[in-house]
């Protein structure tokens, strides 16, 4: 029995060598995409002290911050049906994850459209612009793939064990090396902000951390969704 165990694992590790490792140059754009979906304001250097438009007054976030793409729209992708139906995001505004099927010129009309104050050319680029409609179209992973309605990871511990390397060259052996929410007291390391923010950590682990070198895990180190998730179930338990 223990032998079998012994052998699956060594076949596993074998399969993460040949399979990741190798990037996945053609997922590039949608990292972008995500990466402008997280911050796009810190990656164009833009800074604003008016809220944005479409913010509701009754909202908590001020400034720069409502700027962002996911401040409204969630890491879950799923706006007020998801994470932030209640809370210190909360803005009672719809989630994107549906959008996903709909082409590049309604996409586009969306992100144009000076009618609503839904209007982001005025800071980014055509390529931008197609980078985020790349993201919507391809890169926004379905949650409930990786969490259950208790908000418990359903990957496995063990497969993200194998995996957990490819995050502690950086974030050191105790995922702790930096400090990743100075908001709380005491140092917040890898586990902490996957308990604390599973949804974002997936983001993070899937597309990387803007403006620091993280590599994406699915456009730089190969990872498959899979994967991800694994990597989350193995920092959450
Ligand atoms: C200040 C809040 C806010 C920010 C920031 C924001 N949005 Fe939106 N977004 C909205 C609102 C409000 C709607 C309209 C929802 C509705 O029709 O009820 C919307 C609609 C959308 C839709 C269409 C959803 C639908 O079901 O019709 C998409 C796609 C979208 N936003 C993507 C983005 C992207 C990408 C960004 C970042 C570049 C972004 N949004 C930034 C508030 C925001
Ligand atoms: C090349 C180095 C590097 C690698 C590899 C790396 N990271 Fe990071 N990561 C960083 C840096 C730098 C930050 C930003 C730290 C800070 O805020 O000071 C960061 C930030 C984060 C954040 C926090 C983002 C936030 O919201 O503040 C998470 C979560 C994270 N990394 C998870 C991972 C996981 C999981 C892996 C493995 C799949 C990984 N990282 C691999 C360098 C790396």
């Amino acid at each position: 029995m223990k032998n079998s165990l012994l052998v699956t694992i060594i076949i596993y590790a074998i399969l993460l060598i040949f399979t990741s490792g190798c990037n996945n140059s053609e997922m590039l754009p949608v990292k972008k995409g995500a990466q402008l979906y997280d911050n796009w304001p810190a990656l164009k250097g833009k800074k604003f002290s008016q809220s944005h438009q479409s913010y509701p007054k009754e909202g908590n976030k001020k400034g720069t911050s409502t700027f962002k793409c996911q401040e409204c729209h969630g890491w879950d992708y799923l706006g007020n049906k998801g994470m932030y139906a209640k809370g210190p995001h909360y803005t009672g505004i719809k989630g994107i994850y549906e959008m996903k099927s709909k082409s590049k010129k309604d996409l586009l009309d969306i992100l144009k459209n000076s009618k609503t104050g839904h209007d982001f050319s005025k800071w980014l680029s055509s390529e931008d612009l197609e980078n985020l409609i790349k993201f919507i179209q391809v890169g926004m992973m379905d949650v409930s793939l990786a969490l259950d309605d208790n908000g418990q990871a359903k990957g496995s511990k063990l497969k993200g064990q194998l995996l957990i390397g490819k995050c502690l060259g950086c974030h050191g052996s105790s995922g702790k090396r930096y400090d990743l929410d100075r908001s709380k007291p005491g140092k917040q390391g890898l586990k902490d902000i996957a308990k604390a923010n599973p949804q974002e950590t997936l983001h993070k682990i899937s597309w990387g951390h803007p403006q620091t070198g993280m590599p994406s895990g699915i456009a730089d180190l190969g990872l498959s969704t899979a994967n991800v998730i694994d990597i989350l179930t193995h920092l959450m338990k």
